[in-house]
């Protein structure tokens, strides 16, 4: 009859997948239950959640018990499996200093997206995160005018250029990098270059959250995006009419498509308030986006009103949210980013980015890197990129 210290003396033979160390020596080894003279449980608390690391235990461990006459079951405590990230299929992250990515889109244009993304990134800093706005609106980059930094020179270091510091925000656009007014035609792997190189080839320093603006619509732009970094969550930025709503549910699609979490919606232009009076009118109708938020699991993350301040907050490089900080729409930018960290922190504490993805070489492929995380290898069927 086996006893307890013949089990474990014979489980120093079963190394663990892919080391050349038993997992007794590991020590995941908890307990060993003899349930019967021939019987045991096997108690394993192991680091890998995937499930071809438990399968191969289990034949090992049988097999190798199985040389001294005991039949053996597991019970294998292990971490949850990581979230699905947007690019768990590429396995990409070309910006692996970057902690959390947050990509600000809408399914039409002008509804928003380059206030919007001003607005939260700064109140995000204002709550003590360290923030970056990446401008990837690369047919009409705004960011620089609603920062304070039209016109302003990019610094260059070596090859790389370093990003404006405005409100307390590292700031990139290609606005900065062109010339101004300069027309370019972007066609598909131009897009691909251009968004990769604003990731890459910035200096961006360790960042808690890089809000990134994107072009309107569901294109080229965000798809390259989604394959160069692991975008933590898509925030939606709509008008409350319908039409507007039509395309925000294109938009949210394409989060789903891509694998990426919705963040939330922000109801842009949802009702006015009179400079005069503070009156609030509804104009384009209120409160519309819940049921849009509803069928998308998502939240509201904020109501800003039609406020003039806002736009004269864009138009002169001075946002609202920090040179107005006491007016209504910057008390709610506040509270629709601390609802946004909140998701953003859930995510990231799901899904480390740094321990699971894997940081290959721009160009190369993470699918071809032997090291990459055991997540991605079992969730991903093949990705099929070179
Ligand atoms: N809540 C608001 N109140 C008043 N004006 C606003 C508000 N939100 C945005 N605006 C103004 O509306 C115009 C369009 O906003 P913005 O440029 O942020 O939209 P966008 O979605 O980024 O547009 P595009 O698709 O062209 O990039 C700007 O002049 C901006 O100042
Ligand atoms: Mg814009």
């Amino acid at each position: 009859m086996a006893t307890v210290a013949d089990i474990k003396k014979q489980l120093e033979n079963v190394l663990y997948p892919g080391f050349q160390k038993s997992i007794v020596e590991f020590g995941f080894v908890k307990d060993i239950e003899l349930t019967n003279e021939n019987t045991c449980v096997v108690h394993l608390d192991i680091t890998s959640s995937a499930s071809d690391v438990e399968e191969q235990l289990k034949k090992d461990i049988s097999s190798t018990l199985a040389q001294i006459g005991v039949s053996g079951t597991l019970s294998v405590k292990k971490p949850e499996e990581p979230k699905q990230q947007s690019n768990s299929v590429s396995g990409s992250n070309i910006a692996p200093q970057i902690k959390n990515f947050v990509m600000v889109s809408s399914g039409k244009g002008g509804v928003g997206k380059s206030t919007t993304t001003v607005n939260l990134a700064i109140a995000a800093a204002m709550q003590g995160k360290k923030v970056g706005i990446l401008d990837a609106d690369i047919y009409g980059p705004n960011i620089p005018r609603m920062m304070g930094l039209n016109g302003k020179e990019v610094e260059v270091v070596g090859n790389k250029a370093k990003p404006f510091d405005a409100y307390g925000v590292a700031v990139m656009s290609m606005g900065s990098l062109m010339e101004e007014g300069q027309a370019l035609i972007w066609r598909g792997a131009m897009i691909m270059k251009a968004i990769q190189q604003l990731l890459r080839d910035i200096l961006w320093e360790e960042l808690d959250i890089l809000f990134i603006d994107m072009p309107p619509g569901t294109g080229d732009a965000q798809l390259t995006l989604a394959q160069s970094v692991p975008v933590t969550c898509g925030v939606n930025v709509t008008t409350p009419q319908h039409v507007a709503l039509d395309d925000s549910r294109r938009s949210l699609d394409m989060f789903a498509k891509l694998h990426i979490p919705i963040g939330g919606i922000v109801e842009n232009m949802s009702g006015f308030i009179c400079p005069s009076c503070e009156t609030e009118s509804d104009i384009f109708g209120m409160g519309t986006c819940e049921e849009l938020a509803d069928q998308y699991n998502t939240q509201v993350l904020g109501n800003l009103p039609i406020e003039p301040a806002i736009r004269e907050g864009g138009d002169s490089g001075k946002p609202i949210v920090y040179c107005q900080p006491e007016s209504v729409s910057a008390k709610r930018y506040m509270e629709a980013t601390a609802k946004l960290i909140a998701f953003v922190d859930e995510v990231s504490e799901k899904a480390e980015n740094a321990s699971i993805q894997p940081t290959t070489a721009p160009g190369v492929s993470a699918c071809s890197t032997a090291s990459a995380g055991s997540a991605q290898q079992s969730s991903s069927g093949g990705c099929g990129c070179s």
